[in-house]
C-alpha cells in the first residue's frame, strides 16, 4: 500500500475522512474531495503531506470527469477510487421537489458512474474502485424511496462493471452500511423507525470494510452483517419483509427514544 494513491469523495467528514485516516496511516496517499474547501483543507492539514485537497461538487459532472487526470498528474499515479459522497432527502415522494430527487440520483449514482469511467485511463492495472452504498439499497426503505433506488443502482453498477474491468484486474467492491454514527443521519426524530431497528455502526468500522474490499478483493460487505443477511432475505421474500416490518419498526422506535434521551443527556 505504501505510496498508493486513493481518490476519496466525501472525504472531509464521516466515513470518507475515517477511510482517508486509515489509508494514510498505512502509508498510502490520498486525494480528498468534498464541496467545502475550508473543511477539506482542515482534513488535509490533519493528514499531512500524504494528503491533497481537490474541492469539487460531484454533481458538477464536467469537473468530475476531469478530476482523475488532475489527481494522477498531481501524485504521479492513481490506484483506488472510493465513491463515498452521498446525499439523502427524507419524506414521502409528493413532499419533495422533483429537482431534489434528481440531485439524489446525480450525487449517489450518476457521479460514481462518471468518476469510475473517467478514472479508467489513469487507474493502475490491479487497482480498485469501492462504492459506499447502503443497506437501503439491499431492501428499500419507505420514506427514502429515491435514496434506496440510488443505492440499489450503485450496487447493480458495481456488480456488472466488475466484469468489464476484469482484464485489467481492477477490482470493484461495494460496502453497504446500516445506520452510521455521522452527521449524515441528521435529526434522529426524522430517521425511519425501521432503520434504527439495527445497531448503529461507526464511521471507522465502515472505513475498515472499505479497506477490506480493496485488500481482500471482496465484492460486497454489509454491516452490521446480521442486517445484511436479513435485508437479503427480505428482498428475496417481500411477503416475509411485510410481516417482519412491524416488529422491526417497534424495536426501532424503542431504540430511537433511547438514542434521543442519550443525546439530550450529553448536550
Ligand atoms: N451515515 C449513515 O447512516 C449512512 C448509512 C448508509 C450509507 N451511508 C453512505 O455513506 C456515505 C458517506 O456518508 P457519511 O455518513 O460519511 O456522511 P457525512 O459525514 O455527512 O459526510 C459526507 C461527505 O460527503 C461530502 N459531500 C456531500 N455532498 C457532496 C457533493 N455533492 N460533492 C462532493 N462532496 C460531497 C461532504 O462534504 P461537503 O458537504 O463539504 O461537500 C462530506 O465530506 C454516503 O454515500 C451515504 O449515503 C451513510
Amino acid at each position: 500500500m505504501r505510496g498508493k494513491v486513493a481518490l476519496v469523495t466525501g472525504a472531509s467528514s464521516g466515513i470518507g475522512l475515517a477511510f482517508a485516516r486509515l489509508w494514510v496511516g498505512r502509508g498510502g496517499r490520498v486525494a480528498l474531495v468534498a464541496r467545502t474547501a475550508s473543511t477539506l483543507d482542515e482534513a488535509a492539514r490533519e493528514l499531512g503531506p500524504a494528503a491533497r485537497a481537490f474541492p469539487l461538487d460531484v454533481q458538477d459532472l464536467d469537473a468530475l470527469e476531469a478530476l482523475p487526470a488532475r489527481v494522477a498528474e498531481s501524485f504521479g499515479t492513481l490506484d483506488v477510487i472510493v465513491n463515498n459522497a452521498g446525499m439523502n432527502r427524507r419524506g414521502e415522494i409528493d413532499k419533495l421537489e422533483p429537482r431534489a430527487l434528481a440531485a439524489i440520483i446525480t450525487t449517489n449514482l450518476t457521479a460514481p458512474i462518471v468518476l469510475t469511467r473517467a478514472a479508467l485511463p489513469h487507474l493502475a492495472d490491479g487497482g480498485a474502485v469501492v462504492q459506499v452504498a447502503s443497506i437501503a439499497g439491499m431492501v428499500p426503505v419507505p420514506g427514502e424511496a429515491t435514496y434506496s433506488a440510488s443505492k440499489a443502482g450503485l450496487r447493480a453498477f458495481s456488480r456488472a462493471v466488475q466484469y468489464d474491468l476484469e482484464a485489467r484486474r481492477i477490482h470493484v467492491g461495494c460496502v453497504c452500511p446500516g445506520p452510521v454514527d455521522t452527521g449524515f443521519l441528521g435529526d434522529i426524530e426524522d430517521v425511519p423507525d425501521v432503520v434504527l431497528s439495527q445497531p448503529i455502526v461507526t464511521a471507522e468500522e465502515v472505513a475498515e470494510a472499505v479497506l477490506r474490499c480493496i485488500d481482500e478483493r471482496i465484492d460486497e460487505i454489509a454491516l452490521p452483517r446480521r442486517s445484511g443477511r436479513l435485508a437479503t432475505m427480505a428482498y428475496l421474500m417481500p411477503d416475509f419483509a411485510k410481516r417482519i416490518r412491524p416488529v422491526l419498526e417497534k424495536r426501532g422506535a424503542r431504540n430511537k427514544q433511547i438514542l434521543i434521551a442519550r443525546r439530550r443527556s450529553m448536550s
